[in-house]
């Protein structure tokens, strides 16, 4: 059965515009996790845009499940992560004028940082070290050959798709990714757009996916039901069973 991950970032996001101390995505993770979510995802940003060091060591402190952090391969970034310990570390690719991650890693152009940080963060005791990466067949052997014993299939340009054909057409590309990658022994993570509509779609396609990461349709379905309720939708939503 695939677990569900709620990215908190969006509470911290809310917080940090108005400079005030709360909502505090502590406490949204406590939430998340009574309400049935498995674990908890936090983007530690280089601009510290919205979650804190404070905000990960209490994180760290507090969630039960499963915790994954997600980073770019910033030297002072690895460096927190592994001191850290998460269950899961995600490497992301990180632009400052991105409004949120935009694409996958290439992992060819990343090769060589991401050699050097990936034992760095396996060393530290982290067992999953993932990687964000389009569907795309060479990106997913790239991951293996670096190192990494997961990836986490970037799922915006599905979550994108405006006709129903291109909606299929995106989900048999990832169908076709996450295979390949089980096939290759790689652990299987999906997210990035997911939503209360496309995901019954994403769960009939896709099959082999351990994990989903889903921040912003969770949080913003919370302002208008509650952050219990809607944890608890999308909770309902990803352990349907797909394959009946
Ligand atoms: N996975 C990764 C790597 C991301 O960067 C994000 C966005 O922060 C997500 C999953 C979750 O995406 P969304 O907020 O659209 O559900």
């Amino acid at each position: 059965m695939t677990s569900l991950l709620v990215n908190i970032d969006h509470v911290a996001t809310l917080r940090n515009a108005r400079r005030e101390q709360f909502p505090d995505p502590v406490h949204a993770a406590a939430i998340c996790e009574m309400a049935g979510a498995d674990g908890v995802v936090f983007h530690l940003r280089e601009d510290r845009r919205h979650i804190t060091e404070r905000d990960v060591r209490l994180l760290k402190e507090t969630v039960q499940g499963r915790l994954d952090f997600e980073l770019s391969t910033a030297e002072e970034i690895v460096n927190i992560c592994c001191d850290t310990m998460p269950d899961v570390a995600t490497l992301v690719p990180e632009r400052r004028d991105e409004v949120t991650t935009e694409g996958g890693l290439d992992v060819r152009t990343a090769r060589e940082r991401l050699e050097i940080v990936i034992p760095r963060l396996l060393d530290a005791g982290i067992p999953e070290i993932s990687l964000f990466v389009d569907p795309d067949a060479h990106q997913i052997e790239m991951s293996r050959e670096v190192g990494a014993n997961c990836i986490e299939l970037h799922t915006g340009d599905f979550s994108n798709a405006s006709t129903f054909e291109e909606q299929q057409s995106e989900a048999s590309r990832l169908a076709s990714a996450a295979r390949l990658a089980h096939e290759i022994g790689l652990k299987v993570h999906a997210g990035h757009g997911l939503n209360y509509r496309n995901y019954p779609v994403f769960g009939a396609s896709v099959r082999n996916v351990e994990e989903v990461s889903i921040g912003f349709a969770i949080i913003a379905r919370a302002l208008m039901t509650g952050l219990e309720k809607a944890v608890e939708e999308m909770n309902a939503i990803v352990k349907r069973d797909y394959n009946s």
